[in-house]
């Protein structure tokens, strides 16, 4: 057993499974997070919020996505509604009631749909690590992206040190902090990170075209993983970052060949929303 973060090394390949497993069961749900696990990911991606009543829960959207989410009823969120369903204005016991694994979602028609919640952050990690014990599987890391931004609108949380002390103390109270990297394009969650959990690994997402100086710049600091849109990845990058001793794990590639394609030019993993693809390497 490791004795600190420092002593857990992510694998030589990390091969992450994007919302779980988006591809197969609708994303960010429980469903998805154990088929993602039943394959074999090295890593789970996850996004995160906060509640109203300062629950951290998983979500990629900041309000419900009527395109593949329902209302409590399990009736369709009226085209007229469709971004106010906002969460940060809700009690976590009230976005618990939604349907977000039943509907289909034309953009994944292989989803398996089934009936699902947005499940709290602590309710992953007791779920996962039950599922690793009771089966013996290999643990795996938590790939965890903090929705924010800095322009909140009563949209999204607005305060980044009270988002990451949430965080934190979900995970350190689920004591899973030797195997949680946290990611965001928001680099004002990963400066409270750095300098207030500095055990804990980050990642830096990018999407923009400024290159690696310029992001590494605004940021302030190197974190242990560049993770940029993959079309951004070239062999100089993955090499300037490799001199900077980051890994370079870029999102989210679905289709085998461009993940052999990026692992030929020396990534150190990727993210897929089909993670049955791994089998496949
Ligand atoms: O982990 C990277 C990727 O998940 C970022 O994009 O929009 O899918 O959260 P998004
Ligand atoms: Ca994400």
């Amino acid at each position: 057993e490791p004795t600190s973060t420092a002593t857990v090394q992510l694998p030589a390949f990390d091969m992450e499974g994007h919302r779980g497993a988006r591809g197969l069961f609708p994303e960010n749900t429980i469903p998805a997070m154990l088929k993602a696990l039943e394959l074999g990911v090295t890593t789970l991606e996850m996004d995160t919020h906060i509640s109203k009543d300062g629950k951290v829960f998983l979500s990629h959207d900041p309000y419900f996505n009527r395109e593949h989410e329902l209302l409590p009823a399990g009736k369709e969120i009226p085209a007229t509604q469709a971004k106010q369903h906002i969460l940060y204005q809700l009690d976590y016991s009230d976005i618990k009631k939604y349907d977000v694994g039943s509907k289909f979602y034309k953009k994944f028609p292989e989803q398996q749909l089934q009936k699902a919640h947005k499940p709290l952050l602590a309710e992953i990690f007791d779920t996962v690590q039950a599922n690793i014990k009771a089966r013996q599987l290999a643990q795996v890391f938590y790939n965890i992206e903090t929705k924010s931004k800095p322009s909140g609108d009563g949209i999204y949380h607005p305060a980044p040190e009270e988002f990451v002390d949430k965080l934190m103390a979900v995970i350190l109270g689920k004591g899973v902090e030797r195997y949680v990297i946290i990611q965001s394009f928001d680099v004002r969650t990963l400066k409270v990170v750095k300098q207030k959990y500095p055990e804990i690994k980050t990642s830096l997402l990018v999407e923009n075209r400024y290159g690696l100086k310029k992001n590494l710049d605004l940021l302030g600091f190197t974190p242990d993983i560049y993770s940029p849109y993959y079309k951004l990845v070239t062999p100089g990058l993955v090499k300037k970052a490799h001199n900077l001793n980051m890994k370079v794990i870029p999102w989210t590639i679905n289709t085998l060949q461009e993940i052999k394609d990026l692992k030929a030019i020396g990534v150190d993993g990727v993210i897929t929303d089909y993670p049955n693809l791994f089998k496949e390497l």
